[in-house]
């Protein structure tokens, strides 16, 4: 087994983003070019030597082929231990969980959550940091500046080391454990719920589908739903992960899920369903003749998540990112406990988490999550939601209502303009920067502008700032937009509009999410010139 050191340049576009660094797979297999990002990591943190990461992927094209040169690149670095899910697979908060619980130097996530997966398709490496979470901004650029200076990297010269089997292997001297990626993870599922309740609710004849979309949360989903909680057999669907993840978008929600929504809403529907990610970070709820928005969500867990054991105390606090609905700050504002408002993206949260400040945490993307790993969590939000259903015997349509009615509803919807050109979508977010100072005043089909500026965040614990998170308009009375370009795309320019009208009035509870947000829809064209920038009529994906 040989050193070798190579020589390499650095390669341009290796800027972790939202959630990493993501590319076409293609990209990713070219000559030097995962190496020398995974060498960039190492340099960003100080290197690798002495150290021990947890590594695991989400089952896509090119996962174990990564791995298998992550582990020769770590043991040349001179790596003490690498902690390996079993066939490289890990899903991100297992990940994250482990990361924390052996106490490790971090850990290396490789997914490109719910982008497609396949050589044709996305695939991606994200570092998280000892706390389990993504790492920082520091950090990524850190690494960031790595890449474009980068002169060489080390590697092994070695055979594949055989994944497919729980064990410890040794490799140029350093130790690599592969483990089961399910069992301690459900572990702490356990910790945190009253598996017992949950398990009468199934005895009783509550009916429940989990679509884990071909990704990777297939096995954890069929071990705690229908081993430990013994939910009926079948429970879980596309429940084994496959490479392209049967060929579509493994992203929870009403568009790449459809048959599930189809299934809730007709005549066969199961009492609960959920879905989950690629990567088995992200959720998305539903119940018998109800789709509850991710943001929703977050709001009824946080009014309810007392009723799990492992949430009794209450909460300390909640976050949501910025374009997230405001309906938590309502349930944080009527408990009175704090509520953040954070940029886009979990890594913000870490922070909050680790000081004690938020106990739950959720983005309107389709995550939710609490202090419990440093990542959101897609089966822990589903078996959250099964508990408190448990709890109070409501059915999940039930509790929804309850708590419009208590709380009044956030009519929400996110528009997205696909892999338009760069430039045009820079140029439209210039343009509205520019005017954002005249906009208060002005009468637009939402109503009169209160204010419009663009997100910074001060963080609170460590006191960095990060400017640009996207732009607010806020209208009278609360109604709401925002636009931001995403950081997780790997052609052209990805536009998000987050749309959002607060409604109080209990005979207005239940109109069209269509209807309620007409207004604030025809406002964003007013304001912004979509069409006109992105040359399209209509988003391309509307969640
Ligand atoms: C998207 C979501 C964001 C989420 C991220 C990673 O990022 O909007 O909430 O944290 O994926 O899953 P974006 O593409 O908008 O930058
Ligand atoms: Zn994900």
């Amino acid at each position: 087994m040989e050193k070798r050191t190579v020589q390499t340049q650095p390669i341009e576009g290796q800027k972790p983003g939202t959630s990493g660094l993501r590319k076409k797979t293609k990209v990713f297999m070219g000559p030097h070019y995962l190496e020398n990002f995974v060498q960039s990591i190492w340099n960003g943190i100080g290197g690798a030597a002495g150290k021990t990461f947890v590594l695991g992927g989400d089952g896509r094209y090119f996962n174990e082929q990564a791995a298998q040169v992550i582990l020769r690149m770590a043991a040349a670095s001179g790596a003490r231990k690498i902690i390996v899910g079993q066939n490289a697979l890990l899903s991100t908060p297992a990940a994250s969980h482990l990361i924390r619980k052996r106490k490790t130097d971090g850990g290396i996530i490789m997914s490109a959550s719910h982008n497609p997966g396949g050589i044709d398709e996305d695939f991606g490496v994200k570092f998280n940091i000892a706390n389990g979470g993504p790492a920082p901004e520091d950090v990524t650029n850190r690494m960031f500046e790595a890449t474009e200076t980068l002169t060489s990297y080390e590697i092994l010269e070695a055979q594949d080391v055989d994944l497919s089997a729980i064990g410890s292997h040794e490799l140029g001297g350093m130790e690599i454990e592969v483990v089961d990626p399910v069992q301690d993870y459900a572990e702490l599922m356990e910790t945190l719920f009253e598996f017992d309740k949950i398990r009468a609710l199934f005895a009783g004849g509550f009916t429940m589908k989990f679509d884990a979309m071909h990704a990777v949360t297939g096995p954890y989903a069929k071990e705690i739903l229908e081993r430990h909680l013994q939910a009926a057999p079948g429970t879980v669907l596309n429940g084994n992960p496959e490479p392209d993840f049967g060929g579509g978008h493994p992203d929870p929600n009403p568009i790449w899920a459809k048959p599930l929504v189809d299934l809730v809403m007709g005549p066969d529907a199961p009492d609960f369903a959920a879905a989950s990610d690629g990567d088995g970070d992200r959720n998305m709820i539903l119940g018998r003749g109800v789709y509850v928005t991710p943001s929703d969500s977050l709001a009824v867990l946080a009014a309810n998540a007392h009723l799990a054991p492992g949430y009794a105390a209450g909460l300390a606090g909640v976050a949501r990112s910025m374009p997230t609905s405001r309906a938590v700050d309502l349930v944080a504002q009527a408990k009175g406990i704090e509520c953040f408002e954070t940029p886009t993206g979990w890594k913000f949260f870490g922070n909050l988490l680790d000081a004690g400040r938020v106990t739950l945490c959720g983005e309107e993307s389709a995550g939710t999550g609490s202090d419990h790993v440093r990542e959101k969590d897609g089966l822990w939000a589903v078996l959250l939601w099964l508990n408190i259903l448990a709890e109070t015997g409501l059915s999940a349509k039930d509790l929804l209502m309850q708590h419009w009615e208590t709380y009044g509803r956030n009519y929400y919807s996110r528009h997205d303009y696909e892999a338009v050109d760069a430039l045009n979508a820079e140029a439209m977010m210039n343009a509205l920067r520019s005017k954002l100072s005249s906009l208060p005043g002005q009468t637009f089909d939402a109503g009169v502008v209160q204010s419009a500026d663009e997100f910074a965040y001060d963080d609170p614990i460590d006191l960095s700032r990060s400017e640009g998170q996207g732009i607010r308009i806020v209208f009278d009375g609360g109604s709401r937009i925002v636009f931001r370009l995403s950081g997780t795309g790997t052609v052209g320019a990805t536009l998000r509009v987050y749309l959002e009208a607060y409604e109080n009035h209990s005979d207005k509870l239940q109109v069209s999410v269509e209807t309620a947000l007409s207004d604030i829809i025809s406002s964003a064209q007013q304001i912004a010139g979509i069409r006109e920038a992105t040359g399209r009529t209509k988003p391309d994906v509307t969640t």
